[in-house]
């Protein structure tokens, strides 16, 4: 049996942050970080803006036998509900970053961590979430559109994206 546990990440969780970010993105070279070096400065900076938007998912594995492990940091989201965004001109819930360990992916993981994006940004009363995905990452693509996110504009290879989460039904 397997059970899934959704928490804020703290300070010791760096170095699974830059495990489980660098195995997330392989084959997304063109949109992540590559030195281990910039990771575990990125993973300080979102820290650093907004401590309790940050969350992780351990896994607890429960035997027959009532013996159990634990695989720690298997996924991450890293919200900033303090991001001023000049494309909406309102400070929105910013999604910096939401990746699954590549072994994990395809059982929902990614999915309750969205859903405890929009929680924290209805808890912190914001209207939207924002986030940038790139261009060419189809499977996030389709993932967030799943979750009704509205393809916005393009930057670069980045695409904006934003859900809209009191007025569902706005374009
Ligand atoms: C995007 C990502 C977070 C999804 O995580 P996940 O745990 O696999 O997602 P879930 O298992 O909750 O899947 C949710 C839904 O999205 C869909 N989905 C997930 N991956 C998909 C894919 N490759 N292609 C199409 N749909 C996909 C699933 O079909 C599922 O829908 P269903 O419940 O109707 O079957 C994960 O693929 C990932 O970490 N990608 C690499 C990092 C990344 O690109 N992050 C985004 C940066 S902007």
């Amino acid at each position: 049996m397997i059970k899934v546990r959704l928490r804020n990440a703290i300070d010791r969780d760096e170095e699974d942050f830059v495990k489980c970010y660098i195995d997330a993105y392989r084959g997304l070279e063109a949109y992540a970080y590559s030195s281990k070096r910039d990771v575990k400065n990125y993973f300080k900076w979102l820290m650093k803006r907004d401590r309790k938007g940050i969350f992780t998912v351990d896994i607890i594995i429960k035997t027959q036998s009532f013996d159990s492990s634990v695989e720690k940091c298997v996924a991450f989201l890293a919200c900033d509900s303090n991001w001023f965004s000049k494309y909406e001109n309102e400070v929105v819930c910013e999604i910096h970053e939401i990746f699954v360990r590549r072994e994990w992916r395809g059982i929902g993981i990614g999915s309750l961590l969205i859903n405890k994006a929009v929680d924290y940004a209805v808890k912190k009363n914001r209207n939207k979430i924002e986030l940038w995905v790139g261009e060419r990452n189809y499977e996030a693509i389709m993932f967030y559109r799943k979750f009704k996110f509205i393809d916005k504009e393009k930057n670069g290879c980045w695409i904006r994206m934003v859900k809209h989460i009191r007025f569902p039904n706005v374009r």
